[in-house]
């Protein structure tokens, strides 16, 4: 049988992924100042031993501000590199290449944690110690209806931002990671100057397209000028906001181009975020409901693109693969539930190298119990 193209590996500039499965950005909100602690060791070391190519951690905030909620991961500070770099050891020790995202929360930092309500800090998370910070976007226009109204930023906070995400990709790369993303999606910072509903700026960062998306260039750029040549960038996009007058799919395609030529290598398109509830009204969900926007994105600039969303199942990553949509498939909520999945997905697809992609310490015993079950005519002993 031909090698499923899930695991058949994938070049990127001069990393070698040894599958197309990507561990999609998680936040974990369990970091205290930032700090990655015993939690991520055993959450991103897991998924790491769980078989995915590439594992990227949560979104570290560039700037404490920039977190959305008080348990955000950070790379603010030198206190934030060590721990991750313990971690990191540890990922590539099990063959997975260490990612990170890179992101400022904007108007939606500030926030509650999930499990404590997802919407903006109250006077019971006070109570808790977690105070509320001023938060800040490209205009001053909240979220929704009881969000924190956001300064709208100057041109001092826009430069203080671009050498915040430098500084941040340095601290990165000294961390031992490999690939590096830019956060432009699900509503923060960089989203909120890229869709008009939420930029209303009259300089040079706001209004016209080629204004709203130029933060996101500087900042790519900015980025790729510390990431070595290399080593690959990517890009999160919402692809559409879902809303009316909003973010769209051609905006997408046509800011892609534009980021290609400041050295990002691989679009990773998501969707929605902006307005909270509301795009999740309109975007509908369903298994890959946002594979037709890589596909898109792939065919309108011949960029490497990744998808994410909704795939459950080998098959389904395996299809998308196979029809051209996406070049690579990033796993999010299932990896929580099986962080073994990419392992599994092997078998599924027919690839029985009798568990010798799995660690050792697990993969002896399984394929000895695999043999002991087999009945005693089929060739396995
Ligand atoms: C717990 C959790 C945390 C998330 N944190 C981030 C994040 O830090 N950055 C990001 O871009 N997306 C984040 N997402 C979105 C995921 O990366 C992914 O796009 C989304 O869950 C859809 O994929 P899935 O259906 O495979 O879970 C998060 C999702 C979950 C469930």
């Amino acid at each position: 049988m031909t090698q499923p193209l899930l695991f058949t590996p994938f070049q990127l500039r001069s990393l070698t992924l040894r599958n197309r499965i990507i561990v999609s950005p998680m936040c974990q909100y369990s970091a205290h100042e930032g700090i990655a602690n015993d939690w991520h060791m055993v959450h991103l070391g897991s998924l790491a031993r769980g078989g995915a190519g590439m594992v990227f951690i949560e979104a570290a905030a560039v700037a404490r501000d920039g977190r959305i909620t008080h348990g955000d991961m950070g790379l603010w500070s030198e206190a934030h590199v060590e721990p991750l770099a313990r971690i990191n050891r540890f990922m590539k020790s099990q063959g997975a290449i260490p990612a990170v995202q890179l992101a400022h929360a904007g108007r939606k930092a500030s926030m509650q944690r999930p499990w404590h309500g997802n919407g903006p800090l109250d006077d019971t998370d006070r109570a808790r110690g977690e105070d509320v910070w001023p938060v800040s976007a490209p205009s001053a226009i909240p979220m929704d209806q009881g969000w924190l109204e956001p300064k709208a930023m100057s041109l001092a906070d826009i430069a203080r931002l671009r050498a915040d995400f430098r500084s941040a990709a340095k601290r990165a790369l000294d961390a031992g990671f490999e690939a590096a993303e830019v956060h432009g999606a699900h509503g923060y910072l960089l989203h909120e100057f890229l869709s008009p509903l939420s930029n209303k700026r009259e300089d040079a960062y706001g209004g016209s397209f080629d204004n709203r998306i130029r933060l996101a260039l500087e900042i790519a750029g900015d980025v790729r000028t510390v990431w070595p040549d290399n080593l690959p960038l990517f890009f999160r996009i919402s692809s559409v906001d879902g809303v009316d007058g909003g973010w769209t799919l051609d905006d997408s395609i046509a800011l892609a181009k534009r980021l290609k030529d400041v050295g990002v290598d691989v679009m990773d398109c998501s969707s929605g975020g902006l307005m909270g509830s509301a795009t999740a009204a309109r975007v509908k969900r369903y298994p890959g409901f946002q594979v037709p926007y890589a596909a898109a994105v792939k065919r309108g600039t011949g960029m490497t693109t990744m998808t994410v969303g909704l795939i459950l199942e080998a098959h389904q990553a395996e299809e998308i693969l196979q029809n051209g949509e996406a070049d690579l498939i990033a796993i999010g909520r299932e990896v929580l539930s099986d962080p073994h999945w990419p392992l599994h997905a092997e078998a599924a697809l027919g690839i029985d190298n009798e568990f010798a992609s799995w660690p050792v310490q697990y993969g002896w015993w399984l394929d000895k119990r695999k043999k002991s079950l087999a009945p005693p005519d089929s060739g396995h002993r």
